[in-house]
């Protein structure tokens, strides 16, 4: 079975080659510098720069592995949740490949495919606790198999990558300064007490990240020497500013840590024959968080499974992944299939052979 998988559903465009579960070949661009002058993703910009790169980088995966649209088992797109424009232009490509070739296509829910990422690497177990921590999401599931998921709690406002994202941009940060905030919080100890760890008093396994966006933004109007001059790090800054700057970022990383923990050691606690913890999305590449997660899966006895750095943000080859897992089990999409934006539930309406 050889899938091809195509994600578009933010700021990466990509194409990647899955053959019965290992990864061919892959392309990605990523429009970071076309974003960055904005100090965000601009859906508009995104959308258009999809539709000049994806059958660029279509062709050239293509010619690189010497094959043709007929060579393909199945075609695998990124249908949402995601920007409905930029999703449009992946999703479109797919179908009209697919009329044009005769392969069946299958619309991936991105989030499904972020988790299920690290089987490209590693073999995975099921029942699995998956925690998807993005850009947009952060969401606990119950992974039953590579096709069942049950959603077990979700952010109620801010996902934990849009915290670290907000949290860069009050420090005046340049865009995307997620890694920045990981890689500064690195240099300092952690002050326990500096932000309250949001939202673990209640029963539940939800999470809310806006609060402690509030609590930064506080903290940064008191301290406002701590934003970036020119978005850039200076040699020349006082040490004393820099340090404080860096121990509010370790507190902060330390502060989603410990909510991740609270709300995944419960979850893991609520549902005992879970073989492995998968935890996974852009912010999964955090050094807090990979260590947290860590040591909360030994409390488990189960083994806490990452994917690698380079599948841990947007790319392809997950999404290829994923079609090859639901595509061996005989799933397709008709044609009709359509794009499901940021905020609607992935619709379970697929075909099967
Ligand atoms: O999964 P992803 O590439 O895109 C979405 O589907 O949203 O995640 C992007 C998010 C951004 O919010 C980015 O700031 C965050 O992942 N991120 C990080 C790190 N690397 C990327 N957040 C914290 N620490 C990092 N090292
Ligand atoms: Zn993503």
């Amino acid at each position: 079975m050889l899938c091809l998988g195509i994600e578009t559903s933010c700021d990466e465009t990509g194409v990647a080659l899955v053959r019965d579960g290992r990864l061919v070949g892959e392309k990605l661009a990523t429009q970071i510098d076309v974003h960055a002058v904005f100090g965000g993703v601009v859906p508009e910009i995104a959308s258009r720069e999809h539709l000049k790169v994806l059958p660029v980088l279509y062709r050239s995966l293509m010619e690189e592995h010497g094959l043709k649209a007929a060579d393909i088992d199945r075609i695998a797109v990124a249908r949402g949740p995601g920007l409905l424009g930029s999703l449009l232009v992946g999703v479109n490509f797919a179908k009209a490949l697919a009329l044009a070739s005769g392969v069946k296509v299958l619309g991936v829910n991105h989030l499904w495919a972020h988790l299920l990422s690290p089987g490209l690497e590693v073999e995975l177990e099921f029942p699995s606790l998956g925690l998807l921590v993005s850009g947009g999401h952060t969401h606990i599931y119950r992974i039953d198999s590579p096709v069942s998921f049950e959603l077990l709690g979700r952010t109620l406002d801010d996902a934990a990558g849009e915290a670290f994202d907000k949290t860069a941009k009050l420090l005046n940060f340049p865009y995307p300064g997620g890694k920045l905030v990981d890689e500064l919080g690195q240099k300092e100890d952690f002050d326990k007490k500096m932000f309250p760890v949001p939202y673990v008093n209640n029963d539940n396994l939800d999470f809310s990240f806006s609060g402690l966006k509030t609590c930064v933004a506080n903290f940064v109007n008191k301290h406002p020497e701590l934003k970036l001059p020119g978005m850039k790090l200076r040699e020349d800054e006082s040490p004393e500013t820099a340090s404080m700057r860096n121990r509010m970022l370790s507190s902060f990383n330390y502060t989603v840590g410990e909510t991740l923990k609270v709300k995944v050691e419960r979850a893991l606690e609520r549902n005992k024959n879970m073989k492995s913890l998968i935890v996974a999305g852009g912010v999964a590449a955090n050094s807090v968080v990979r260590r947290v997660m860590a040591r909360s899966v030994q409390r488990f006895s189960i083994p806490l499974v990452l994917p690698s750095m380079s599948l841990c943000t947007d790319n392809a080859a997950m999404i290829a992944y994923a079609g090859d897992c639901l595509a061996q089990k005989g799933f397709y999409h008709d044609l009709g299939f359509e794009a499901i934006p940021r905020g609607r539930v992935v619709p379970l309406d697929w075909s099967c052979d």
